[in-house]
């Protein structure tokens, strides 16, 4: 190789100083165990491919996807939030962020106290006496708390308590929990203004009713006004009353489930408490419960308890994310959130009322649910929420909850500004004039992604997630 410059680095690569280009023909590589990185397989080697071109193809991927960082996410019932950059910088403090479970317990201490602050601090906000924090997701919380119900009957002598009572408006998670648990779950109609009824429950309550599993504020975003009275009839047949916690974030330093009925309860941090969502998270669904199911906690010392439901510390990363946001915004904060949450739902419900129909007449809290009535030319909500995409925003919930025809649920959340809120209002309004004007535009919507309309059927039965080269 002949070297033009003079320097260390530049003569480095000389056949009397074998550098980096000379690694690969070194006769040392043959002894070791594994052969050298190098694709054979007709594919193409990354050898091929520039870091560049390696940065800008991931950074263009990264762009196709929409995200919270870029707009408002208005999913109702997922709590879309903004997750302060606070809680990632108290995280990312290698103390915490590598924090290993295999570390020596002294090393961990710090941590504990923590998690039983947090635990302390979710007790006190829901009014439960006790929290556990070991499940993974909203889901798991429901599983874990089904399964402590499950025991309490046994433990009591009651293995016949073998019903549970869930209204139609639930989540598809909380039937699916009860029944992975082995119980028989049986649907309770809510009443015209979307809301349950005592006088229609009572049917149903006899003495084989293990427990009542209520969303509050429920799925089309209203208060449950007769909570406290279908709690105290679930209790005199001997039930107990699980409330899904998925909308706390209306609630928070408003009402305590655990002071007005509720036996136990699951929070979603990834929610309520700005904890990354799905695939940036992982989810964590921590529950509350009174003394009257502590024995069958997944931590409890008892005999009786169901067990640890996750290892080690569980969800770490979550929970100081979590009491970092709990701290930095204290109960005046975590309240004034609440309150937010829903003047933003209602002004979204206000601005929005003359454009689509409401579900529901009843006042709305952190959510608001409309329907497809009355849009015209055919058009569906799912072609609402596909023209959307081409307006900039994320589709909100649609065609749940499932006992409301065409659903379309808007849930804005605290952290979006007024003009967020009014951006996304003009182009709902523009969707919807579209509809009259030119429907076959939402129909074969969105227009602006790489992929077009899919066939989500198909693709949800007959996933594939490889890709595969063509050969040549
Ligand atoms: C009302 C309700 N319950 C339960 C869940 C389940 O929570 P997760 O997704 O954390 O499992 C959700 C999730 O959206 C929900 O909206």
């Amino acid at each position: 190789m002949r070297t033009i410059v003079e320097s260390p680095i530049f003569t480095r690569a000389t056949e009397d100083k074998p550098g980096f280009s000379a690694i690969a023909d070194d006769p040392a590589l043959d002894r070791l165990p594994l052969p050298f990185p190098e694709r054979t397989d007709g594919v193409g080697g990354f050898a091929q491919t520039t870091e560049i071109e390696v940065i800008r193809h991931y950074t263009r991927l990264s762009t196709l996807n929409y995200d919270i960082d870029r707009g408002l996410y208005p999913l109702g019932s997922c709590t879309m939030k903004h997750n302060p950059r606070l809680n990632e910088k108290v995280a990312a403090d290698p103390a915490w962020r590598d924090a290993h479970p295999l570390w020596p317990s002294r090393w961990l201490s710090a941590h504990h106290r923590i998690m039983d602050e947090l635990r302390r601090d979710l007790a006190e906000i829901s009014g439960f006496d006790e929290v556990s924090l070991l499940p993974a997701a909203g889901a798991h919380g429901e599983l874990t708390a089904v399964f402590m119900i499950r025991a309490y009957h046994l433990s009591r002598g009651r293995p016949d308590k073998d019903v549970f009572l869930i209204p139609d408006s639930a989540h598809g998670t909380n039937p699916a929990s009860a029944a992975m648990a082995g119980f028989r779950c049986i649907q309770v109609k809510s009443g015209k203004d979307g809301t349950l009824r005592l006088a229609d429950l009572e049917k149903h309550l006899d003495d084989r009713v293990a427990a009542i599993m209520i969303t509050n504020p429920n799925t089309v975003g209203a208060y449950e006004p007769e909570f406290s009275a279908i709690a105290d009839a679930v209790h005199r047949v001997g039930g107990l009353v699980y409330m899904d916690g998925a909308n706390f974030n209306a609630i928070m330093g408003i009402f305590q489930p655990g002071k007005i009925g509720a036996d136990i309860m699951h929070f979603n941090l990834h929610k309520t408490f700005t904890t990354p969502h799905g695939g940036g998270g992982p989810g964590s669904g921590p529950i509350g419960f009174n003394r009257s199911l502590a024995a069958f906690a997944p931590e409890a010392p008892s005999p009786e308890g169901i067990g640890p439901v996750k290892a080690y510390l569980g969800q770490w990363g979550m929970f100081i994310r979590a009491w970092t946001y709990i701290r930095s915004l204290g109960g005046v904060g975590l309240r004034e959130v609440s309150e937010e949450a829903v003047i933003n739902a209602n002004y979204l419900r206000a601005r929005l009322s003359g454009t689509l129909n409401l579900a529901f007449e009843c006042p709305s809290l952190h959510e608001v649910v409309f329907t497809d009535r009355g849009l015209p030319n055919g058009v569906t909500t799912g072609d609402l929420g596909k023209r959307l995409i081409d307006h900039g925003f994320h589709p909100p919930t649609v065609y749940f909850p499932i006992h409301v025809q065409g659903a379309l649920m808007i849930e804005p959340t605290e952290t979006e500004t007024k003009d967020e809120l009014d951006r996304f209002i003009a182009a709902l309004q523009a969707v919807v004039a579209e509809a009259a004007s030119d429907p076959e535009k939402l129909k074969s919507a969105p227009h602006t992604t790489p992929v077009s309309r899919v066939d989500e059927v198909r693709a949800a039965r007959t996933l594939d997630l490889r890709w595969m080269p063509v050969s040549e």
